[in-house]
């Protein structure tokens, strides 16, 4: 399984994460938190992060 996560620092709120994989991905004010591990457009959520915020890790 992997593991998504937003680092704080990086992100820089543009909220396309959130909107390409609202089941993985969440505003949580100006910043994006993960909620879940896996999802289906995750992948293509973490690809498409202007600041590369989104980290992954196998679990
Ligand atoms: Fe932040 Fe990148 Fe999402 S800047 S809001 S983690 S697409």
């Amino acid at each position: 399984m992997i593991k998504y996560y937003v680092d704080q620092e990086e992100c820089i709120g543009c909220s396309l994460c959130a909107e390409l994989a609202p089941e993985v991905f969440k505003m949580d004010g100006d910043k994006a938190v993960g909620v879940a591990d896996d999802g289906n457009n995750a992948e293509e959520a973490c690809d498409s992060c202007p600041v590369n915020a989104i980290h992954k890790s196998e679990v």
